[in-house]
């Protein structure tokens, strides 16, 4: 066998077979496969597609590059929620300790953010002395104990997929639902969560940017899970504006944990309660989320999972230096506020990365003063910005140029929760 011919055959709209798939794979991660001809067989994936027998073998000699965990010695049920990413989400923060104190145990294995999307670790990192970095038999015990626990995947999950998306990400390879659905799921599965709810946003901060390729993209992850015997199931969900008021690590937190003590805005409250409810529907748990919410349950429970992994619940947050006004330049009603102008801007101040090794910063990002659908006045105060530069203000206010409509309608909009997926 030979990377160049299975290159060509996919090039030329073939279907691989199930030995192609795990010869370039398997020499891929030993290194026979040469980056350029990897990048070539992706970018020819991207435009012909895998069939559901290809993408569900690709997926599996993915897991098979590392080690399937198995989640053993637990007196609970196993589930775990992903989000495909999106500006704003912050659901995990909340969502982790109060599926666990309903009587789950929630496996999260995390990643950073690249580009205009946060990720989860960054978030908790700005909390003081909190760490990631746990081994399999620290990550165990504290599912045990605490029966929540948020780490960084180790070097021996789906490596095949590690080295493939860094590839993919700087060769444009990225928006491929095959690829997309086969890294994403050949995670959670090694993972050895027992369920998984899947959250597929759409709309401009999302990756997928319209309902039948978010559609497809939910069908096919809870076709794979579902077939490797983790109970599958998505919510597709609005990411055209962006949730909540923060984004941005620290402040993505501070509003979780408004959240967690019973308050924080209406849209995170739905939409961690919908995601809540789904996961216990799965593994059978008749508890009502908004109960051990509005009691303290959730939130006893997240200072267990803070203090588990070394930080303070109790500490400040970092802030940024400086600060800058956005204000509206006109009266009336918000009718879009866009995802991934407020994703670039909070980015631009500093919250996100460009490589994979940059630093981020704590405290950078954007917070929201008005929502989408909020009757405004001119010189309204739209948005506030967070650096400790303020030479960064000018990128950020770039991106946002366009992304606060005020016209004279009420604004058309998706609901929060578009669609649900799954037997
Ligand atoms: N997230 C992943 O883990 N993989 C992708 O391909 C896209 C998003």
């Amino acid at each position: 066998m030979d990377a160049v011919s299975i290159i060509r055959a996919k090039r030329d709209g073939g279907v691989l077979t199930d030995a192609q798939i795990d010869w370039v794979l398997d020499s891929y991660v030993r290194r026979e496969v040469a980056e350029e001809q990897m990048a070539a067989l992706a970018m020819a994936i991207c435009w012909r597609g895998m069939d559901r027998r290809e993408i569900a073998r690709w997926t599996a000699a993915m897991i098979d590059s590392g080690r399937r965990a198995v989640l053993s010695g637990l007196d609970r049920p196993t589930v775990d929620k992903h989000s495909t990413g999106g500006v704003g989400d912050k659901i995990t923060l909340v969502l982790t300790p109060l599926v666990a104190a309903c009587g789950a145990a929630v496996p999260q294995l995390s990643g950073r953010g690249l580009g205009h999307t946060g990720g989860t670790l960054d978030k908790l990192e700005s909390i003081p002395g909190w760490r990631s970095d746990l081994t399999k038999n620290q990550f165990e015990a504290q599912l045990r104990s605490v029966g929540a626990v948020v780490a960084a995947a180790g070097p021996d999950l789906a490596p095949a997929d590690a080295r493939l998306y860094a590839l993919r990400d700087v060769t444009g390879t990225v928006e491929s639902v095959p690829l997309i659905a086969a890294s994403i799921m050949s995670k959670k599965i090694a993972e050895g969560t027992g369920a998984l709810v899947l959250d597929v946003k759409v709309g401009s901060g999302a990756f997928m940017k319209t309902l039948p390729d978010a559609r497809e993209l939910a069908e096919t992850m809870v076709a794979l899970g579902t077939d490797s015997g983790v109970r599958t199931s998505a919510l597709l969900t609005d990411m055209a504006t962006p949730l909540g008021l923060a984004a941005g690590n620290a402040l993505e937190v501070a509003e979780a944990v408004e959240v967690l003590a019973g308050g924080g805005p209406a849209d995170v409250v739905e939409l961690t309660l919908a995601l809540a409810r789904e996961m216990l529907d799965l593994v059978g748990l008749p508890v009502d989320p908004a109960d051990v919410l509005a009691d303290g349950r959730a939130m006893d429970c997240w200072r267990r999972m803070v203090q588990a992994q070394g930080g303070d619940p109790d500490a400040a947050l970092p802030a940024a230096a400086e600060r800058h006004e956005v204000l509206a330049p006109a009266a009336g009603v918000l009718t879009e506020v866009d995802a991934f102008a407020v994703g670039l801007a909070a980015w631009r101040c500093g919250a996100g990365r460009v490589r994979k090794e940059d630093p981020v910063s704590a405290g950078a990002g954007v917070t929201l003063r008005q929502q989408r659908g909020a009757t405004v006045h001119a010189g309204d105060v739209l948005a506030v910005l967070h650096a400790d530069d303020p030479a960064r203000f000018g990128g950020a206010l770039e991106a946002l140029a366009e992304a606060f409509t005020i016209g004279g309608g009420t604004g058309e909009k998706l609901p929060l929760v578009i669609e649900r997926v799954g037997g």
